[in-house]
């Protein structure tokens, strides 16, 4: 990928001050201004190329929309919930997190509030700063022979049930994605939620939140379970439905929970916070000097070497274009963008595109399928788009605008690689291949036509079709003579009968191509 160029980055929140001694040394300038109202934060964020924030920071739409030449939004952390990702995705803005900066400290909390509330610490501390000795009230169980439920068993989760364990904890789990193999090596049986609910004695939730995982407990869940079960959630409010939460306190049904977030935080309704049986904590999760420091550090560095052009590390949203980061890859993009261009004008009275197809071939292109789907949709929607389409926006660009993007790969042995590219416009298809050769990018054919020399996708280029027999040549050339058109090269089609397409190399571009008109079927120019 081409490096990113990022020249100026607000910091929104406070982070821990490697992350601006680490972008400053490498010649970003930054600034801080932590506590910004949304207003005050739509006004500066026009002047910034990059943003780095915690989670207090929303990064809505119009804050995003409000920026001119934003190019990265970095989370130090991990949940990007405070980001609106689609937003920036449309915007082709990369937003980029660092996942796993926390995950020692968010488990070891977990663990913590496991433990608070299985001998009421919290709780004893409040009776004896208020000067009670009451040693009946906070009588606790041992974790020790007592099953955890482990919903989630990504990092965090793991880390979570290795720690348990050495409590003497049976450690049961569910994950969608992890397999349970997996899990297994690190002593999580996984199980269906229906076999798990009546089993915990202790669940704990370590999932993002998504519709799926919005009230994974809830009113039904709770009363699946065990009565007296305690529950813990470090992950994100919501997970654990608040109103649900709360009956089940009051009824018994839940023992107690440890909760570090909040649907709402601050929370404004303080009901489930004042429960007695409810340790809590106001997101702390990441609040250690250890945690904070990884997460300053990692965001920079991350944002360093994208911009040095070395690896995209983090990115959730343009995983794409983890496989662009070598210098092979610039050609293969640029040769993809060309591509997309030279159909673009070589369709230009058909629009709009119905599909697009994009099929790599052979064994270099097995990973690159992606990012030259994306560099031919760029230079297909280039010009023409008020967002300025590029490798994180172009798929979404051209999916919102009705247009069928198919992607595949022909894995042939040892060949040295080609694409292409197929436009499906009007009834019409449009087609061009091409490839790399000798470290230059080349089109190979159009619309059927073979060039007899590759024609190399640089400069000035001039295509035009002429129908039947090439006598019509000689007529062409003057006519371009005539223009004043000075020719680099020229690459005719090998067939020497139907239409065919030509390729002119020329120095400049001509103003207009109305006296090729009665001589050609078709006339297109760009510069690539
Ligand atoms: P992760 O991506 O490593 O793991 C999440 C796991 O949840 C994945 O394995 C995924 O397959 C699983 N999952 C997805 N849907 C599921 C479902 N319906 N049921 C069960 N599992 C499901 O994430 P992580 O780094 O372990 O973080 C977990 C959560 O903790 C995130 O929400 C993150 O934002 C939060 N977090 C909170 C704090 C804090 O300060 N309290 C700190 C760090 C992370
Ligand atoms: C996270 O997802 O990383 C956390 O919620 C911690 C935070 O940034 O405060």
């Amino acid at each position: 990928m081409a490096p990113v160029s990022i020249k100026r980055v607000l910091i929104s929140e406070s982070v821990d001050p490697r992350c601006k001694t680490i972008l400053q040394e490498n010649g970003i300038e930054v600034t801080e201004r932590p506590n910004m109202s949304k207003d005050e934060l739509i006004a500066q964020i026009k002047d910034f190329d990059g943003l780095v924030v915690r989670s207090a920071t929303k990064v809505t739409a119009d804050v995003i929309c409000a920026a001119r030449s934003l190019k990265v939004i970095g989370r130090a952390g991990t949940g990007v919930d405070n980001v609106d990702v689609d937003v920036a995705t449309k915007k082709g803005i990369i937003v980029m997190n660092t996942p796993s900066g926390n995950t020692i400290s968010a488990a070891e909390l977990t663990c913590a509030l496991v433990m608070s509330l299985s001998r009421h610490i919290p709780q004893a501390v409040m009776s004896m700063k208020a000067e009670n000795w009451d040693r009946k009230k906070f009588m606790g169980t041992e974790l020790y022979g007592k099953t955890l439920g482990i919903l989630g068993l990504g990092r965090i989760g793991k880390e979570v049930a290795t720690r348990m364990q050495s409590f003497g904890m049976r450690t049961i789990g569910y994950d969608p994605i992890t397999p349970p193999e997996v899990s297994a090596s690190w002593g999580v049986e996984q199980m269906s939620l229906e076999e798990l609910w009546p089993q915990c004695d202790y669940i704990t939730v370590h999932t993002p939140l998504m519709p799926s995982t919005t009230g994974l407990l809830n009113d039904a869940s709770f009363t699946k379970c065990k009565r007296g079960v305690k529950v813990v959630n470090c992950a994100r409010g919501g997970i654990i439905d608040e109103a649900a939460l709360l009956r089940a306190l009051e009824s018994g049904q839940c023992g107690g929970a440890g909760l570090d977030v909040f649907e709402e935080e601050p929370p404004t309704n303080w009901a489930l916070v004042k429960h007695p049986n409810v340790v809590c904590c106001p997101h702390l999760g990441a609040s250690t000097k250890e945690a904070q420091t990884r997460c300053g550090q990692d965001i920079a560095l991350q944002i360093v070497d994208m911009v040095k052009g070395k690896a995209l590390v983090g990115a959730v949203n343009a995983q794409v274009l983890a496989s662009t980061f070598n210098s092979e890859s610039q050609q293969w993009i640029h040769l993809g963008e060309a591509m997309g261009r030279v159909l673009k004008a070589c369709s230009s009275s058909k629009q709009p595109y119905a599909q697009v197809h994009i099929t790599t071939k052979g064994d270099r292109l097995k990973k690159s399928t992606g990012f030259l789907s994306s560099a031919a949709v760029v230079g297909l929607l280039t010009e023409g788009s008020e967002n300025c389409p590029n490798l994180v926006n172009a798929l979404p660009l051209a999916e919102e605008t009705g247009i069928t993007i198919k992607k595949s790969h022909i894995d042939v042995n040892g060949a040295n690689g080609s694409c292409m590219v197929e436009v499906f416009v009007n009834g019409s298809v449009y087609k061009a291949l091409g490839s790399v050769q000798a470290e230059v990018p080349v089109l190979l054919e159009l619309n059927g036509s073979v060039f007899k020399q590759p024609v190399p996708l640089s400069g000035n280029l001039l295509f035009f079709k002429v129908a039947g027999s090439p006598q019509l040549l000689p007529a062409v050339t003057g006519v371009l003579a005539a223009a004043g058109m000075e020719m680099d090269f020229f690459s005719a089609s090998t067939a020497s009968d139907g239409d065919q397409w030509y390729s002119v190399g020329i120095k400049s571009l001509l103003g207009d191509l109305s006296a090729l008109k009665p001589l050609v079927k078709e006339a297109a120019q760009l510069a690539v």
